[in-house]
């Protein structure tokens, strides 16, 4: 005798699966909408910039930020330092976008505006690999969209 509750009919079967679909699509649905990601958010502890961007970012960095932040990014007369605990502190728990788009329309300080969005990703790639973070094997693509989802979190 089959226990009542083993029933392999094909229409409770699919019905079932449509319950299960139709609440996936839910919680989907919610998501995209809210904007929360389901955990999918990256860290700039993670490798998400690559070595050719750190390379590009320091010769830019060099033309355009050196002079007053200093060849080793110490600081100068009245520039703070890219590079100590202050500096990380004004922005952990900010995104990486935040930081280019700061970089983007206040630098350099005395004219800015000229550095694009690429280039900012790039000089903030150079800037957090001199403060110990790593590089990995992906290009991080210079759009808000990406930007804004990459937390700026403590070295592991
Ligand atoms: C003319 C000098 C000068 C140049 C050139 C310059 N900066 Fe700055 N920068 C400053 C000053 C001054 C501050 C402090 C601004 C403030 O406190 O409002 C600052 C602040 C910053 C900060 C915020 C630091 C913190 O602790 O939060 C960042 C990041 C930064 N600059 C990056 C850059 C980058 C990248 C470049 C090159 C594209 C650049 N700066 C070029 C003078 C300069």
């Amino acid at each position: 005798m089959t226990p009542p509750f083993v029933h392999f009919h094909l229409p409770c079967r699919l019905a079932w699966g449509a319950g299960v679909g139709a609440i996936l699509a839910t919680v989907l649905t919610i998501s995209l909408v809210t904007g929360t990601e389901p955990a999918s958010t990256r860290s700039i502890a993670d490798g998400v910039f690559s070595a050719a961007q750190i390379n590009r970012g320091q010769k830019a960095y060099e033309n355009l930020c050196a002079r007053c932040h200093g060849d080793e990014l110490g600081g100068g007369e009245d520039s703070p330092a890219l590079v100590d605990d202050d500096f990380l502190n004004n922005w952990i728990g900010k995104s990486f976008g935040e930081l280019v788009e700061y970089t983007r329309e206040e630098m350099p300080s005395d004219g800015p505006g000229k550095v694009t969005r690429k280039q900012s990703t790039d000089i903030t790639a150079y800037v957090f690999s001199k403060n110990d973070y790593p590089a990995g094997p992906g290009e991080l693509e210079p759009t808000l969209d990406v930007l804004n989802q990459i937390l700026i979190t403590p070295k592991k």
